[in-house]
């Protein structure tokens, strides 16, 4: 899906979207076209009723006095109440309406005087929109009608200042790409992306100006790593621990860290998953996906900071050699852990991916994504995700840029007597719980491997995968928690 900018003139072919306010009103552009047509918009509008009501869409075919194919009139609401984020959904919704067509497709942004934001930002946000629901994974999609397919190959935004918006839209497209990347890894069947493919492709980041090294099992065994390995060792797939690393501050600055779990199937183990819905278990790595298509965010639009991605990747299988309910291995820092179910496996391996951050890059703060917990589905469905952690302000910042890009999270506590509820009497912890609380035993575990840093995890059980299509995020792999954390970096982080 290309989309281009260009300075605002009638165009002489295709479709025309023009935005109409809140009472069916016209405003800019729509106006001055109204015109050129001797008042068929207006006509339409009253003659439909159209309300103009935010994300609404109204055909006029044919219409008169243009070589145009058919205008669509877009619904804007208050123009007043038009912020970055509701413009992205605009777009997101023209897209929708107009991926059928072949012909091109032109979009005006709709009235200036009463936005808060000038034409070039709305009119990248816009573009920002479209581009985000544009998204398809059909890669193994061989029989599908071709009527059934996406035709649009282009949309061009009219605006007064297109090289203004050009230059505004360049740093978004560099973040869709990051989303668009993580979105594959994660729609991936695990037939084809595990620990190793995924490192391979981990490593195309080389082209933006990512460091990346993948460690295999030995040099993980050298240091200690007997969390993240005894979850592997049921798997014919050998475990990476992948480090990619942007240097796009000063050379001494000291970095910020994400880490994501990376569970390229999760079977349960020897613990095994009920064979309905196991499926499922192919976005159990969707934490390290985003870790992934986040870096590249970040180096492609160069942002100012440096930034470490670790992604612990393995897989969950039951096997001959898999681990035992009841097995007791040490992690990188030393603790024992008692594995009383070897389906609480993404703790485990997080234990050593942040132990091993925090020793050897001493971040400003760690970051991690994890599918961790179905409980977290039960407390807060899927509208926010999970949010857990050892310091105020990193969270309030995290929660502040959820809601700008709508990646909503939710605080939950993290208390002494929580942690109370893991201690064993064999080892130093187990890795579940007493019984309740799923989501906070599990983030509680987390927070034994981490030390003074100021640490956030966010449980993204219930937002890495979408049964329906959104605005901006068609159905299936959602890449939530890419463009939080993108935001949160731009507000704070960059130099
Ligand atoms: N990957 C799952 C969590 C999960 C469940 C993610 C459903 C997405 C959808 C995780 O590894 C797991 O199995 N957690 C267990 C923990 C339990 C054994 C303490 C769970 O949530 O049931
Ligand atoms: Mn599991
Ligand atoms: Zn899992």
């Amino acid at each position: 899906m290309d989309i281009t900018f260009s300075e605002l003139t009638l165009p002489t072919s295709g479709t025309l979207v023009v935005a109409i306010k809140a009472g069916g009103k016209l405003g800019g552009p729509a106006t001055a076209l109204d015109k050129k047509m001797g008042g068929a918009i207006k006509r339409a509008i009253a003659a439909s009723e159209f309300k103009g009501k935010r994300g609404t869409v109204k055909e006029i075919l044919l219409p008169p006095k243009t070589r145009l194919d058919r205008v669509l009139l877009l619904g804007i609401g208050e123009p007043e109440k038009l912020d970055a984020l509701a413009i992205e959904s605009l777009g997101g919704a023209i897209y929708a309406h107009t991926a059928r067509l072949s012909g091109p497709v032109y979009l005006t942004v709709g009235p200036v005087a009463e936005s808060k934001l000038d034409s070039p930002t709305r009119a990248a946000h816009l573009a920002f929109g479209v581009k985000l629901r544009a998204y398809r994974f059909d890669k193994y999609r061989t029989k599908e009608k071709k009527e059934n397919k996406p035709r649009l190959k282009r949309i061009t935004v009219l605006v007064d200042g297109a090289a203004a918006a050009r230059k505004a839209f360049a740093p978004m497209a560099k973040v869709a790409e990051g989303v668009f990347m993580t979105r594959d890894l994660v729609s991936e069947p695990p037939n084809v992306i595990y620990p190793d493919s995924f490192a391979a492709q981990a490593k195309t980041l080389k082209d933006v100006g990512v460091e990346v090294e993948v460690l295999d099992e030995k040099q993980m065994a050298k240091l200690g790593m007997g969390a993240l390995l005894g979850v592997a060792q049921g798997s014919a797939f050998k475990p990476r621990l992948v480090v990619m690393r942007w240097n796009g501050a000063a050379k001494g600055a000291q970095p910020v860290a994400f880490i994501g779990k990376g569970v390229t199937f999760d079977t349960g183990g020897i613990s095994i998953k009920p064979a309905n819905g196991m499926w499922d278990m192919k976005w159990d790595m969707g934490g390290s996906g985003v870790v992934v298509g986040l870096m590249r965010a970040l180096a492609g639009r160069k942002a100012k900071v440096n930034a470490v991605g670790v992604c612990a990747m393995v897989e969950n299988m039951p096997d001959g050699n898999a681990q035992r309910p009841g097995d007791i291995v040490r992690s990188m820092s030393g603790q024992t852990i008692e594995v009383l179910n070897t389906d609480a496996e993404g703790r485990l391996i997080l234990a050593d991916a942040l132990w091993y951050t925090q020793e050897r890059f001493k971040p400003q703060f760690m970051v991690n994504l994890a599918t961790l917990t179905g409980a977290i589905i039960v407390s807060l469905g899927n509208l926010h995700a999970g949010l857990f952690s050892n310091n105020d302000e990193l969270s309030q910042r995290l929660t502040d840029a959820g809601k700008k890009v709508d990646e909503l999270l939710w605080r939950l506590p993290l208390a002494d007597g929580y942690d109370r509820m893991i201690d064993s009497d064999a080892a130093d912890m187990k890795n579940i719980g007493d019984g309740g609380a799923g989501s906070i035993t599990a983030a509680q575990f987390l927070q034994r491997f981490v030390n003074k840093v100021p640490w956030a995890h966010l449980d993204i059980a219930g937002t890495t995968w979408s049964k329906k299509d959104s605005p901006t995020v068609p159905k299936g792999a959602t890449a939530f928690g890419l463009r939080l954390l993108d935001r949160m970096v731009a507000d704070h982080y960059e130099t």
